[in-house]
């Protein structure tokens, strides 16, 4: 069996104990011989800020670029929040995104039956729900030029971003969009503002030209962004894929990860180009984010920390087989109703980060038997 070389940067917040408990889950998978991992760990975002004055080195970035794949607790916290914008945690993180140019970023909403009660919403808007945004990662308004607060004079100011897609960059995200949709239901939603926006405009133009061209057999819809957040709390269940930029993907895919009851549920990829030799630099990390409200007190929940390493083995080592045992693993551990702190109902018990971690892994040990 071949060694992966995996590289966790745990960060800041919850980061760091949601890890912990997919750590413990790669530790028993290695003595099952179900793969063999090598985990080395690195500091990014505040942790890194802390010790080397830097939200990450550029000896990490060089580190994950020879990594079989990355992956990421969270970053940020308060403690950081009054710092200049190049050092904040985040540009670790967004350092990292653009370094290896993970330009698709893959943010599943699926629904848990056993946790269709935890929803804000009704249960049979979100029963059986299953979309996938697809968030383009490396463009737009995030990382535009120019960009900047500026004096305009008379003690006035002026802040400026500037959102930017070429064709490229329109299409190469587009095109992971449409392969996905092969193996699903074949449809996608492209996204935009192309009402306001040029940027809008061209992202439509470009996806309508690519998907007729090449991807005829998918059934292509596009939608305003604000109409698209609507309709994913109106009835969320006609969407497939959703297919967006960077921003209005930062935005939607909360709002989705919500549907399925809490953020604490929601894994992510972030995927680069394949390159010659077939391999495609990945990075996984939850969508929920540092938490500093939580963090420290083991509440925090471990689930999308562990189903992103589930999405790791499945879109950087095709292990399909144990990607789905992890899932499995959750799914009956959630049936049997282990609820943390952020999906438990009113009157229900919870567990701690640590007790759901070690109820997940007793549920390998069951599935995969002897
Ligand atoms: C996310 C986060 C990040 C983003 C932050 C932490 C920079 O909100 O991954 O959705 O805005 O992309
Ligand atoms: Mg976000």
């Amino acid at each position: 069996m071949d060694k992966i070389k995996l590289l966790i940067l745990p960060g800041d917040g919850i980061g760091p104990e949601a890890v912990d408990e997919v750590k413990k889950i790669i530790d028993f998978l290695n003595k099952k011989n179900c793969f063999s991992i090598i985990v080395e760990e690195d500091l990014v975002g505040g942790a890194c800020l802390d010790k080397n004055k830097v939200p990450i080195k550029e000896e990490t970035i060089e580190k994950a670029k020879k990594s079989d794949a990355v992956l990421l607790g969270a970053v940020g916290g308060p403690k950081w929040d009054n710092l200049p914008f190049e050092q904040r945690p985040e540009q670790g993180l967004l350092k990292l995104r653009s370094d290896l140019e993970l330009f698709a970023n893959l943010r599943p909403a699926i629904s848990f039956e056993p946790l269709i009660h935890a929803s804000s919403l009704k249960p049979e808007i979100i029963k059986d729900l299953n979309i996938l945004i697809i968030r383009e990662l490396t463009g737009g308004v995030y990382f535009g030029e120019p960009r900047g607060i500026e004096d305009i004079g008379n003690g006035n100011k002026k802040g400026f971003n500037t959102q930017v897609y070429t064709s490229e960059e329109i299409k190469r995200v587009a095109r992971v969009a449409f392969e996905l949709a092969k193996n699903r239901k074949k449809v996608v939603t492209s996204v935009e503002k192309s009402n306001v926006m040029e940027s809008g405009k061209l992202w439509k133009e470009e996806v309508t030209k690519l998907g007729k061209k090449d991807y005829p057999e998918i059934d292509l819809n596009h939608m305003y962004a604000d109409n698209c957040a609507m309709q994913l709390i109106r009835q969320p269940k006609q969407f497939d894929i959703i297919l967006t930029d960077n921003l209005f993907g930062d935005i939607l895919s909360d709002a989705a990860a919500m549907l399925t009851g809490s953020l604490g549920m929601l894994p992510s990829a972030s995927l680069g180009a394949v390159d010659s030799t077939g391999r495609r630099a990945g990075m996984y990390e939850p969508v929920h984010g540092s938490a500093p409200d939580i963090s420290g007190q083991d509440k925090a929940n471990p689930i999308a920390m562990i189903m992103s390493f589930a999405m790791m083995l499945k879109y950087s080592f095709d292990m399909n087989e144990e990607s789905d045992l992890i899932e499995k693993a959750v799914q009956n551990v959630l049936s049997k109703g282990l609820r943390t702190l952020d999906i438990k109902q009113k009157d229900e018990k919870h567990v701690s980060t640590k007790e759901m971690g070690a109820a997940i892994i007793q549920e390998l040990d069951t599935l995969i038997g002897n």
